[in-house]
């Protein structure tokens, strides 16, 4: 019987399902991102029974029903071992500990961040700490990936490469072999023989990950993932994937800069947002172990509109200068420009301004900036943009010992903010001797004499201490 086909119309951005082509997707509300792929429904495929009796008591798929008995709680074991170091502390926090074995992790990223070079060097270090490991490019001839090893150092473990996009001969060479730890460096280059579209295609990466997913269960080998995020094109980007991975992680920066930010978006072996600082150098990414001092670095001192903030991400402040200018208006209309922060809060924070501290900021552009590219979008940092403004405004600047932290509410009032005694800390350890912060969050504190303390209730307090 000659098989149906049809098509159907798919997101490439969140993977959206139609069976017409929109404009506008739906669900993740991109602009222009359908395109037309052949479905074809078929039967799930399974690992078969050898794979169902694995450590992981995942059942590949067809498994006889009488077999199956759903486990009692107590019954289940948690190994001891069951996460290991990567060799990058910064990357273990941000996994949640370690790499937990069985599991599926998607680093994404803009093409050119350095995934591969990241998981290149996490390969070396965990084949040099003595596991297996097997990197698997679709991308690169072994002659590039040797080029690139030659730059990251010496490997004396076991690593091997294969260059290969065919995922049924993957997952024979993975059942054969049986590497600890996997790397499919990208996702959008591989292709199931099973499903019709071109490999980059939404059916195709979909069908990959689940795949993966099943190789990664069953086996219990630990896989990564690289998907590059595109813009243009048909290739579908890494969040059609991201609800079927364990862990899912992206690698952002700015080009011009040399640090990456390894950032956390969804775990289900640990808690999110927790990010990783990196370098990238001659030799491949280093750790940045202290990136507040790397953020502050070739600050201006003395210099009206900029101001050190604090900001928590996951577990961890990092201090970060914000910078504002505001110069008079040439034409009717003013500009307003936030870099690396959240253009809506920076209105927000000017409207709150004028009207409650009766700034004219009408007549005036501004621009702010969060320096060195981050982005941040903390309220946290809502302080630290109205003393950035009001500095630059004034012209005055504020003290380079000064740091500031804090939520800004509609009626001026500056409201507590989470997690203030690590933010107090953390000014400390990086030498600065004041510190204006919420009201509230001063009561709660013990203070220790380190630093001087200043607690503001409202934003007029706070622009007070500018004087
Ligand atoms: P790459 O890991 O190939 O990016 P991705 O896999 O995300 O597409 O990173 C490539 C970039 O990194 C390239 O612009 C060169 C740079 N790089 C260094 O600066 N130093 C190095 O030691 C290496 C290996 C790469
Ligand atoms: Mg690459």
């Amino acid at each position: 019987m000659a098989k149906a086909k049809s098509t159907a119309f798919f997101c490439k951005e969140c993977g959206y399902e139609s069976s017409k082509w929109m404009g506008q997707c739906p669900a993740c509300r991109e602009w222009n991102t359908f395109v037309e792929e052949p479905v074809e429904k078929k039967k799930p495929r399974g690992l078969g029974p050898s794979a169902s009796r694995s450590l992981s008591g995942y059942s590949g798929g067809d498994r006889r029903i009488e077999t199956i008995r759903p486990a009692l709680l107590s019954e289940i074991s948690i190994e001891e071992n069951d996460r290991f170091p990567t060799g990058f502390p910064e990357l273990d926090r941000v996994l949640g500990g370690g790499i937990v074995g069985g599991s599926l992790v998607l680093v994404g990223g803009d093409p050119g961040i350095g995934k591969s070079t990241l998981l290149l060097q996490v390969c070396r270090n965990l084949a040099n700490s003595g596991h297996k490991v097997l990197y698997i490019s679709g991308e690169e001839s072994l002659k590039q990936i040797k080029l690139r090893a030659s730059r990251i150092g010496e490997v004396y473990g076991e690593l091997r490469f294969l260059c290969e996009t065919n995922l049924s001969t993957i997952e024979e060479i993975i059942k054969r072999d049986k590497p600890e730890i996997a790397v499919i460096d990208s996702i959008q280059t591989m292709f199931c023989e099973e499903v019709e579209s071109a490999p980059g295609s939404v059916s195709q990466v979909r069908e990959s990950t689940s795949l993966l997913m099943q190789i990664a269960k069953g086996l219990g080998t630990m896989i990564f993932i690289v998907g590059h995020v595109t813009k243009e094109g048909v290739v579908a980007g890494p969040r059609v994937l991201e609800h079927m991975v364990d862990t899912v992680l992206y690698f952002e920066g700015d080009r011009h800069a040399a640090y990456r930010i390894l950032r956390g978006v969804k775990n289900r072996f640990g808690s999110t947002n927790e990010i990783g600082v990196f370098e990238m150098g001659e030799q491949g990414l280093s750790e940045v172990e202290n990136p507040s001092e790397y953020m502050l670095s070739g600050r201006p001192e003395d210099a009206s509109g900029a101001v050190v903030a604090c900001s928590i991400e996951g577990t961890r402040p990092i201090l970060l200068e914000v910078q504002a200018l505001v110069t008079e208006t040439s034409f009717g209309m003013p500009r307003r420009t936030a870099t690396g922060t959240d253009y809506n809060r920076v209105n927000l924070l000017m409207a709150v301004l004028e009207k409650r501290c009766r700034y004219d900021l009408a007549r005036f552009d501004a621009y702010v900036n969060i320096a060195g590219g981050i982005r941040m979008n903390e309220p946290a940092l809502d302080l630290a943009i109205v003393m950035a403004l009001i500095s630059s405004y004034k012209d005055r600047p504020v003290d380079p010992g000064v740091i500031l932290f804090g939520e800004v509410g509609l009626s001026g009032e500056v409201r507590a903010v989470t997690m203030a005694e690590q933010r107090v800390k953390e000014a400390v350890k990086m030498g600065f001797s004041t510190c204006i912060l919420p009201k509230t969050c001063l009561d709660r504190m013990k203070p220790d004499g380190s630093i001087r303390l200043i607690g503001v209730s409202n934003v007029r307090e706070a622009i007070g201490y500018l004087e």
